[in-house]
């Protein structure tokens, strides 16, 4: 029996863990579930599974949620404090699923008492990434990438040698606009950015794989995951999204993972890690499928491809700033307040603006990500001006 917690129970990769951990019951036991202020959902999925408790980040939500699951059995708690303490209850098996940087305390919490800490949310690994591996090095945490990604290059590479890697290469579906002009993309609505044609997401992730901002997130997420600097990690557009990374080696084989765009496929790898489960996908059709193109991306018009590889070889607080400036740009997005193509120029503005020293702690990122936050904020007005 694997005890389990899932930080950002409601959202996608949420859902998704929950669904691979119902269909097991003697094999995983819930300890904590997490959501920022989803109560409804968040109460469903504590009953479901008996989870030993139940939190919200937003304390407004709290007594909604104590309500909710009065006679249960089930603890509540709420706020801040009570996510990064539900993280580190211990649980052998923990998912990040939170969205943003908001999930990197309670990340480091789970680290901090060892165990299995899967990687979904990749935004406190942009920012913080030095900090989270040396500390799942300190406490003797295992650390797997659940971004699909991630995973693929995880089951592919050898990190015992990397002097045998040539490359990683990424792929990226190129989101809904791969084949829009710029001047199409220049007026993109919400609703037509979070319309995946491939994967079904989170908002934020599916603005940001529609700007392809997603994809430069996982280049410096790949740098820190895997002893590969920026400069031997590759993009290339793979529009089915069947093959989901690669790794080349200096002899001329390449290993690629393939598998059906559902992120329980990675999950899965992850919660029974190193055994295998099964999922309830089928297995893919080869012949239906028929083929399998590549392409390279165009940074022209993805500007923020550029924006995150600069980021990712300068090193020091370029990744923070950049996050930090695109999760304002992207909410600022959603919100209706500006452009599609506003969100990319936001950040290369913050980027250029502000240029601090490396942090080197967590406090110093927690700062740079702070003031690269009221930045961006500050150009978001300009542009509603
Ligand atoms: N979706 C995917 O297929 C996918 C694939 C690879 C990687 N990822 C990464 O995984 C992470 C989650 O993505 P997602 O698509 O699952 O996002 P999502 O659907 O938006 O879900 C986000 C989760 O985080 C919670 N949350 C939001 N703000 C919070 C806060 N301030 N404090 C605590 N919890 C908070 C949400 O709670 P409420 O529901 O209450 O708001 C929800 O449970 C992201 O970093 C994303 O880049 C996602």
């Amino acid at each position: 029996m694997r005890t389990v917690s899932i930080l950002g129970a409601t959202g996608s990769v949420g859902t998704s863990t929950l669904d691979l951990v119902e269909r097991e019951p003697d094999r995983f036991r819930v300890v904590a579930l997490t959501a920022n202020c989803d109560v409804e959902r968040l109460a469903a999925a504590a009953r479901r599974t008996g989870a030993e408790l139940a939190v919200v980040a937003d304390e407004s939500c709290l007594p909604a949620l104590r309500d909710a699951l009065s006679g249960t059995g089930t603890a509540v708690a709420g706020g801040a404090q009570a996510i990064c303490d539900a993280a580190a209850l211990g649980a052998d098996w923990t998912m990040g699923a939170i969205v943003g940087c908001a999930g990197l305390r309670p990340t480091l919490a789970a680290i901090e008492r060892g165990g299995t800490v899967v990687l979904a949310n990749k935004e406190p690994l942009v920012s913080a990434g030095d900090i989270i591996t040396a500390a799942a090095a300190t406490h003797g945490a295992t650390l797997l990438p659940a971004d699909s990604e991630h995973n693929a290059v995880f089951q592919c590479l050898d990190p015992t040698r990397p002097d045998n890697v040539r490359r990683i290469i990424l792929t990226a579906s190129g989101g809904p606009f791969r084949d829009w002009t710029l001047e199409q993309m220049a007026a993109v609505t919400p609703a037509q950015a979070v319309a995946h044609p491939n994967w079904s997401m989170g908002a934020k992730i599916s603005v940001d794989s529609a700007t392809m901002m997603n994809k430069g997130l996982e280049l410096i997420e790949a740098a820190r995951l895997f002893p590969v600097p920026p400069e031997r990690i590759e993009i290339v557009i793979h529009r089915q999204s069947v093959i989901h990374s690669m790794v080349d080696y200096v002899d001329g084989s390449m290993l690629a993972q393939l598998g059906p765009s559902d992120m329980r496929v990675p999950i899965a790898h992850c919660l029974a890690w190193p055994e295998r489960m099964a999922t309830p996908m089928a297995p893919l059709d080869l012949v239906k499928l028929g083929r399998l193109d590549f392409e390279a991306p165009d940074a022209l018009r993805f500007h923020a491809l550029t924006l995150a590889r600069d980021a990712a070889e300068a090193g020091g607080a370029r990744p923070a700033i950049l996050n930090a400036a695109n999760e304002v740009a992207v909410a600022a997005f959603l919100a209706g307040a500006i452009g599609f193509l506003e969100i990319a120029a936001i950040v290369d503005d913050t980027l250029q603006r502000y240029d601090p020293a490396a942090p080197e702690t967590l406090d110093a990122v927690l700062a740079i990500d702070a003031e690269a936050r009221r930045r961006a904020g500050e150009r978001v007005k300009d542009c509603v001006a």
